[in-house]
């Protein structure tokens, strides 16, 4: 506790209360607040939590005003440059950059869990050709907790690492076999000798008909979209697996929960929305048109992969990303890039409307991130797959956090009840 305190009066009673108030090691203080309902008998009322800390983390920071991010105090900037995703998972998991020893054994062990039970395989028989990627991946990790439900003890911190490295290892080998679904594909097994991205390109467009030699420069850029991606501190979704897992739930179907989250087009699923956006925008000449709709409150269509809950500046993420998509297109070869112009045009004209800049409302990390995949091959409909693959590693560190919270507990708000007051039950016959 920092000693200090904040007064409020309480209106009805005029009895004034003083509250603790607790600091972190950087960003705003928070208010200790669960006196308030029992000393007071009222809560707060925050939907969308834009004003409530739900938990302490020493997991990631950010300051939304200055586009910082940092994973365990690292800036995403140095992360990007000198890192790896491997790296970086083993970084938020354990919260120290590994020695050599430790990445190797991590890596190792990454490596060697890559393959899913083969009857799991057979759930992919169950969906239809078309069947969103997203709908496969959160229903088969969803049954992961019936395949390891048995050796899942949540309180034995060797059964959490396992559950860790496995999840880890597991989901790009699932994201493969939804994708491999979707196309009419056989499945392709994954390969020990290639890093995590390469393996997870080799699973996806490997065909038994031929080699398939992984091209270096599509691996780099997966492995910096997907540091980018790894974690971002009480997301939609992380808040969901945090939620999910503090019943006690089998932390496989929390993640289930966070992949579900994350879907949603306010959330992950922005990345697939920006694509689509931009092949509806179509030319140059059509940005004033729907930079009009944007801004229009009666019309519901939004610039997906504008705006942020936190970030009121530049989201640190689109800034590496934007320079990575001219660096990766080049190297792709791809000249032909009109939706990389369209969305840097885009970007351009909104950022100069005083709507966009009296709103705080910049690129964030799904609006460039459709760009790469599309060059890499992937259809839009994989975006939030990827996503989800990087943010797999966030969550599960914030599972582990508050598994082993000494203040956790179960997750349950309390509400504002605007509906019926008591009234007798009324017979059929008198309604
Ligand atoms: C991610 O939380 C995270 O950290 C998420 C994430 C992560 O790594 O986990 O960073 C990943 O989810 C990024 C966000 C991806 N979503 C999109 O790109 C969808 C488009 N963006 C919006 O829907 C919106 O900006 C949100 C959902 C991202 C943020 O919503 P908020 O914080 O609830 O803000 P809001 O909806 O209250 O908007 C504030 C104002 C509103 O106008 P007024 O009612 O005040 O007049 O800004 C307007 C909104 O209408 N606004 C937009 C807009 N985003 C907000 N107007 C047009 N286009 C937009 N994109």
């Amino acid at each position: 506790m920092s000693g200090k305190k904040f007064s409020l009066q309480n209106g009805e009673t005029g009895e004034s209360l003083e509250l603790p108030v607790r600091s972190g090691t950087v960003g705003p203080d928070v208010v200790d607040i669960r006196s308030l309902y029992g000393e007071q008998g009222v809560f707060t009322y925050d939907p969308g939590f834009a004003s409530t800390a739900s938990c302490e983390s020493k997991i990631t920071f950010i300051d939304g005003g200055k586009g910082v991010l940092m994973y365990r105090g690292y800036p995403i900037e140095q992360l990007a440059q000198r890192s790896s995703f491997i790296e970086v998972a083993f970084l938020l998991l354990y919260g120290e950059l590994p020695n050599a020893e430790e990445l190797e054994a991590f890596e190792q062990s990454i490596r060697t869990h890559t393959m899913i039970n083969e009857t799991m395989l057979r759930l992919f028989n169950g969906f239809h050709h078309d069947a969103h990627p997203m709908a496969m991946v959160a229903g088969v990790v969803g049954s992961m907790s019936a395949f390891y439900h048995d050796t899942t003890d949540i309180q034995d911190q060797r059964h959490r690492d396992i559950f860790a490295h496995r999840i880890i290892a597991k989901i790009p080998t699932i994201a493969a076999a939804a994708y491999k679904h979707a196309v009419g594909q056989p499945f392709t097994y994954p390969r020990n000798e290639l890093n995590y991205a390469a393996n997870l390109l080799h699973m996806f467009f490997a065909v038994p008909a031929e080699d398939y030699e992984v091209d270096p420069v599509a691996a780099e850029a997966i492995d910096l979209l997907f540091t980018l991606h790894a974690d971002h501190e009480q997301n939609c979704s992380t808040s969901t697996v945090r939620l999910a897992g503090s019943s006690g739930a089998n932390p496989y179907s929390a993640i289930a929960a966070g992949i579900a989250a994350l879907w949603g087009p306010a959330h992950g699923g922005a990345n697939e929305a920006v694509l689509t956006m931009l092949q509806e925008i179509g030319s140059v000449d059509q940005i004033e048109k729907y930079v009009a709709k944007a801004k229009d409150r009666d019309d519901p269509f939004r610039l997906m992969g504008f705006g942020h809950r936190v970030y009121k500046n530049f989201d640190p993420r689109a800034t590496i990303i934007r320079e990575a998509c001219h660096r990766v297109l080049a190297k792709l070869g791809r000249t032909d890039t009109p939706l990389f112009d369209l969305a840097l045009r885009l970007e351009e004209i909104a950022l100069k409307d005083e709507y966009f800049i009296e709103k705080k409302l910049y690129p964030n990390v799904d609006f460039y991130s459709g760009i790469i995949y599309r060059a890499l091959g992937l259809p839009t409909s994989m975006f939030t797959v990827m996503f989800a693959i990087a943010r797999t590693v966030g969550w599960v560190s914030h599972w582990r956090e508050m598994i082993i919270d000494p203040e956790g507990r179960i997750g349950r708000p309390r509400q504002l009840y605007s509906g019926p007051v008591q009234r007798d039950y009324v017979p059929i016959s008198q309604r």
